[in-house]
């Protein structure tokens, strides 16, 4: 008999959907999956204002397929300049769900993130005050910095600060990669949650040497050692609300992926879901699978829960080597060619 799990519809609560005809490209595969997508602010130049993100807004429910039901939830994008009133006006929007930081220089298009947090008190404080979750890519910037440290000192030197400095605002850490980091969401206050990616879940820093310099498996953070996947693994996996699923898929052209300073991104929109099942059930934990991906995102955000379900089966599928992006290009999905064993039908 076919092995299939039904569970109530996930939310992806870290997403790049890119703009243009690159989100017409990668949009539907998101909206397959997920009801509803925290949508990244990174754009170029970067969603800085609630004006922005409403216009950036409109151009993705233009994208949507028709006859899909997919609410984006917009961010806005926090820099040195982020003022009290762009705050309050983003809040009283409605759409707009948090603001999220980028440490300058941190990662992809994040030259307009923040350089110094204390420029950013009085948002913050108004943030705090309007009960505005911060989203936070977790790692300095310090380029004197170990790269496999970058996280881990962020917590150290940036997140606890911040934690004891606003103690009433929500804040998810992004993308979290290291046991230390699920260790300290652990022992903090229920005002701190974290995304894990898929990827993070299923491999460890040897796939991107693995027989020479593999860039589709370049992300930042960077994979880890192996004694961080399993720390996310079980993180993941136990049940506790402060782990939500949030994919981080990143497309990039393949030509800038497979280039002499490779972009960093993992783009796992077209399967998202199914490599989670897979993780999941590496551990037997394919029952802990629907609070990660679609409770505990709401239940931080203090959103409704989504009322419809969605079909897991166990069959064996083959990822297309490579999908269409933009006007023409290719992108490189995570496994392209290779085989997956879970399908959501
Ligand atoms: O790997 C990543 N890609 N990490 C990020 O933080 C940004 C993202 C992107 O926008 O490409
Ligand atoms: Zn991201």
């Amino acid at each position: 008999m076919t092995l299939r799990i039904e569970i109530t519809r996930p939310d992806d609560w870290h997403l790049h959907l890119r703009d243009g005809d690159e989100l017409k490209s990668v949009l539907p595969h998101s909206a397959r999956q997920f009801a509803r997508a925290i949508i990244m602010p990174n754009l170029k130049p970067p969603v800085t204002d609630t004006e922005t993100a409403l216009t950036y807004r409109e151009r993705i429910l233009t994208a949507i397929p028709p006859g899909i039901v997919f609410d984006p939830l917009m961010t806005l994008y926090l820099t040195d300049r982020t003022t009290p009133d762009e705050i309050r006006r983003a809040a009283e929007s409605g759409f707009i769900k948090a603001v999220k930081l980028y440490p300058a220089g941190a990662t992809t298009h994040s030259d307009s993130g923040v350089t110094n947090l204390d420029r950013c008190d009085a948002a913050l404080s108004e943030m705090e005050k309007q009960e505005m979750p911060l989203l936070v890519h977790g790692e300095v910037a310090d380029p004197s910095i170990d790269i496999f440290d970058r996280e881990r000192i962020f917590i150290e030197s940036v997140l606890q600060p911040m934690l004891a400095r606003y103690p009433g605002m929500r804040i998810i850490f992004e993308h979290i990669t290291t046991k230390d980091a699920v260790d300290f969401v652990v022992s903090a206050s229920d005002n701190l949650a974290a995304t894990i990616t898929a990827h993070h879940l299923l491999y460890n820093r040897n796939v991107v040497f693995s027989g020479g310099l593999r860039p589709h498996h370049y992300c930042l953070p960077v994979l880890k050692r192996e004694t961080h996947r399993r720390a996310l693994l079980e993180a993941a996996s136990s049940g506790d609300p402060k782990f939500m699923l949030g994919t981080d898929s990143a497309p990039h052209t393949r030509h800038s992926k497979e280039s002499a300073c490779a972009c960093a991104g993992c783009y796992t929109a077209h399967a998202a879901l199914e490599l989670y099942a897979e993780a999941f059930e590496s551990v037997n934990a394919l029952d802990r699978l629907e609070s990660f991906a679609s409770f505990n995102g709401p239940d931080f955000y203090r959103l409704p829960r989504n009322a419809s379900k969605i079909t897991l089966e166990k069959q064996d599928w083959t990822v297309p080597p490579s999908f269409s992006y933009g006007k023409n290009d290719s992108l490189i999905p995570l496994r392209a060619g290779e085989l997956l064993h879970w399908k959501m039908i």
